[in-house]
C-alpha cells in the first residue's frame, strides 16, 4: 500500500473489474478518455490478464479513499511504458466514482504517483496527456506540480471533432519531496 493524506493506493484485483466497467462505461467519466466502443467484462479481464504480464512498475493500482473505518475504491491510475534507459514515464488516472470530484483526490493520487516515480522508482521525467477541454483534469495536474509543456493540435477526435491534447510533465528537479 502506498498511503496518502486521505487516500491510499494499491494493487487492482480482479474482484475490482465490474466496478472499473460500470465506470467506464458512464459517459461522463470516459468523455476525456478516448474510448469510443462499450467496455466488456470480458474485454476489461482480458486487459487485467495483460497488465499482469507488465513490470510490476506498470501494474495499475487501484485509488481507495477514506470512509468511515475502511476504505473504498474510487478509481484507478498508474504508469505507462516507463522507459528504464531515459528514465521517462507516463501517467494515467481516472476517478470513477463522479461523487468524488472536485474534492482534491485527483490532485493527491499525482502527488503520491510522483512520490512513487521520483522517489522510488527512480524516474527523472513524469508526463501525461490531457485533452485540453478537461480542465478539471488539467488543474488538478498543475496543483499537484505538472507543467505544460506541449500542445498537440487537433491530435484527438471525439464528440464529432478534433480536440487539441497537452502534454504535461514535471522533472525530478523541479519535485519537492513531500508535497
Ligand atoms: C480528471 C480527474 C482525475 C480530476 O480529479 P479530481 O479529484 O476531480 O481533481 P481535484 O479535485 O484534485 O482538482 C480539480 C480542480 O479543478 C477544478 N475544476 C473542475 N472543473 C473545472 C472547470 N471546468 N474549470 C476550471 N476548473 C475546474 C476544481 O474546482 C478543482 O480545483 P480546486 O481544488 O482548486 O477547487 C477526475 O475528474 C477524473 O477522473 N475524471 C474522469 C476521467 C478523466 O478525465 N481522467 C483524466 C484523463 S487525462
Amino acid at each position: 500500500m502506498i498511503y496518502g493524506k486521505r487516500i491510499r493506493l494499491r494493487a487492482d484485483e480482479r474482484s475490482d473489474l465490474p466496478k472499473f466497467v460500470e465506470w467506464l462505461n458512464d459517459p461522463q467519466v470516459r468523455r476525456f478518455l478516448l474510448m469510443s466502443m462499450p467496455l466488456s467484462q470480458a474485454a476489461e479481464q482480458q486487459w487485467f490478464e495483460n497488465m499482469l504480464k507488465r513490470p510490476t512498475e506498470e501494474q495499475p493500482l487501484g485509488i481507495e479513499i477514506q470512509d468511515g473505518d475502511g476504505w473504498r475504491l474510487v478509481g484507478n491510475c498508474g504508469f505507462f511504458e516507463i522507459d528504464s534507459r531515459s528514465r521517462s514515464a507516463e501517467v494515467g488516472i481516472f476517478i470513477g466514482d463522479k461523487s468524488c470530484w472536485n474534492q482534491g483526490y485527483g490532485t493527491e493520487v499525482m502527488q503520491l504517483l510522483l512520490q512513487l516515480g521520483f522517489g522510488t522508482l527512480n524516474l527523472n521525467r513524469i508526463f501525461l496527456r490531457v485533452d485540453a477541454e478537461n480542465l478539471g483534469g488539467i488543474h488538478a495536474y498543475q496543483k499537484a506540480g505538472f507543467v505544460k509543456e506541449a500542445l498537440l493540435r487537433q491530435s484527438a477526435f471525439r464528440e464529432g471533432k478534433y480536440s487539441d491534447e497537452l502534454i504535461m510533465s514535471v522533472l525530478r528537479s523541479e519535485w519537492t519531496p513531500g508535497k
